[in-house]
């Protein structure tokens, strides 16, 4: 098995063809490991699991099996990507689980956001082992672990992630990015052929968007959530925003307010639009974004988005706020 530790004088994968050359050893890695094998991979859809995917497909082809588990609090268009991708493309063996109901059935009516964490961290566990209980002959677990989870959790896979897995599933672990620094699996995953939407995708919580329909979670008001993100997306594309801002999204609280639409009272829910500039998410400042963009947004999220009725800009910096809301 491959060390932890990163050689002193290993060069830092920076171009395409340093990439090909890494990917040619992975390859040659992992088919001696895994032999005639079966490896199973939990795919979140995020760059990690992403290119740890598609270089195992080269590898070994159908040997490898992805899992996606739609939790429901995915962004718009989201596992319908991970389908397209990996089923369509990429001819994996996809394994598609859509248990919406099951995770916003628990979550229903729960308030803490601690609570909802550990419900959507343990609820992803329970569906993913099910399915691999299903599963005959998996020798092997592979896992997008990178450097940096290694040097800050003794190799967990991001402490906070959705995407622990149970340990008595006992199987050997696969895990060929583990000392690769995220700059450096992007550049993996771009020589691999993934989609720049993939590779360059911005940090998204593993909870997905349950941190941000704030309170106890409806499906109503989730369904606001998602597509009031989705037009912030695609019109911070438009503006040329999304390489330029760190992270950005939309939050969705618990609260309504008053408003007033065709002559009639309206009791609608605040939209607040968040977006940050950081380098290691531990303290953030708010890009001045363009008036002409945010009213932009404004206009569609009010005329399109059912719920919706007002929009708000998040001008608070990381501290005293964080950068989600809850
Ligand atoms: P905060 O809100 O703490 O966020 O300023 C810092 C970064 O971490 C992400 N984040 C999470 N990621 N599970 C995750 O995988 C979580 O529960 C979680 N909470 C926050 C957040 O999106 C930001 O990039």
């Amino acid at each position: 098995m491959q060390s932890n530790v990163r050689p002193e004088n290993m060069e830092r994968i920076t171009t395409k063809s340093l990439a090909d050359a890494f990917i040619a050893e992975q390859v040659e890695e992992i088919r001696r490991q895994v032999g005639d094998k079966k490896v199973l991979l939990a795919l979140s859809g995020g760059v990690d699991s992403s290119v740890v995917a598609a270089l195992l497909i080269k590898a070994i082809g159908k040997q490898l099996v992805c899992v996606h588990v739609n939790h429901g609090l995915m962004r718009k268009g989201e596992s319908e990507q991970v389908i397209e991708v990996f089923r369509n493309q990429l001819d994996a063996n996809l394994i598609y689980i859509d248990a919406t109901d099951r995770f916003l059935d628990l979550l229903a009516g729960v308030e803490d956001p601690e609570t909802k964490r550990k419900i959507i961290g343990g609820e992803f566990i329970k569906v993913f082992d099910e399915e691999a209980r299903k599963l005959e002959g998996i020798s092997f677990l592979a896992q997008g672990t990178i450097y940096p989870d290694i040097l800050e959790s003794d190799g967990v896979k991001a402490h906070h992630n959705v995407g622990g897995l149970p340990e008595e599933m006992n199987f050997e672990l696969v895990e060929p990015v583990k000392l690769l620094f995220k700059d450096e699996v992007r550049v993996v995953g771009s020589a691999l052929g993934l989609p720049d939407s993939m590779v360059y995708r911005q940090p998204f919580p593993g909870p997905g968007l349950g941190v941000r329909c704030t309170g106890a979670i409806t499906r109503d008001r989730l369904h606001t959530l998602r597509e009031a993100d989705a037009i912030l997306r695609e019109e911070f594309d438009n503006a040329g925003l999304t390489s330029k801002v760190w992270q950005f999204f939309t939050v969705v609280p618990d609260f309504r307010s008053t408003g007033v639409r065709n002559g009639k009272r309206t009791f609608d829910w605040p939209v607040i639009i968040r977006a940050v500039n950081t380098v290691d998410a531990m303290t953030a400042t708010v890009p001045e974004i363009d008036w002409a963009v945010l009213k932009k947004i404004t206009d569609r999220i009010l005329a399109e988005v059912p719920g919706a009725g007002r929009v708000l800009y998040d001008l608070s910096p990381k501290a005293p706020a964080t950068i989600e809301w809850e």
